[in-house]
């Protein structure tokens, strides 16, 4: 089984894999549409995550796929299952490796769809970056979140310019400098 990380799954890797491959998903966008009550947020004061929505043929998504060894994939599910349980549900979609020797796989993805109750849908970058310097749950502050997003992207993927995170990674750290 392989599962594909785009948001926190690509940088707090806390299940056992046996591959790791760099690539993308096409025909979506990420965004911090996504409330987060139960880790970067609360219930009283949720903080914003990112998740996947329908774009067109050309929009790409970049992160990480895993390869999970059979004996674990029923551990690591049900683990995983629990950690993304905040309105994302499984998805499969075609995932292309950044490598273009290996082939394209099928592979699960977390998506927090329109109809979940944790979806809030767009609001201004300035607005997402204000919500997350006030906001952190119990897995820590949404500043980490972001901050380790947008760091890990550059590593993996550095010539992708992802308008979206980095526009609000650029306001958070404004904000930061500003306190
Ligand atoms: C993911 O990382 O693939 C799902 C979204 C998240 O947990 O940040």
């Amino acid at each position: 089984m392989w599962i594909f990380g785009y948001g926190s799954l690509i940088w707090k890797v806390d299940f056992p894999f046996e591959e790791k491959v760099i690539g993308c998903i096409k025909g979506y966008k990420r965004r911090f549409h996504q409330h987060s009550t139960d880790h970067r947020g609360t219930p009283e004061k949720p903080g914003r995550v990112v998740t996947l929505e329908v774009g067109c043929e050309e929009d790409e998504v970049w992160g990480v796929a895993y390869r999970i060894k059979e004996d674990d994939i029923e551990k690591v599910s049900a683990h995983l299952d629990y950690r993304e349980r905040g309105g994302y549900s499984k998805r499969t979609v075609t995932f292309y490796p950044k490598d273009s020797n290996k082939s394209s796989l099928q592979l699960h993805v977390y998506i927090g769809t329109e109809d979940n109750y944790n979806y809030v849908g767009e609001a201004h970058e300035a607005d997402i970056a204000k919500q997350i310097v006030d906001s952190a749950g119990p897995s820590g502050t949404n500043i980490e979140y972001i901050l380790n997003l947008a760091k890990s992207m550059r590593e993996i993927a550095p010539n992708i310019n992802d308008e979206h995170l980095y526009k609000i990674e650029m306001n958070v750290l404004k904000l930061l400098e500003e306190k």
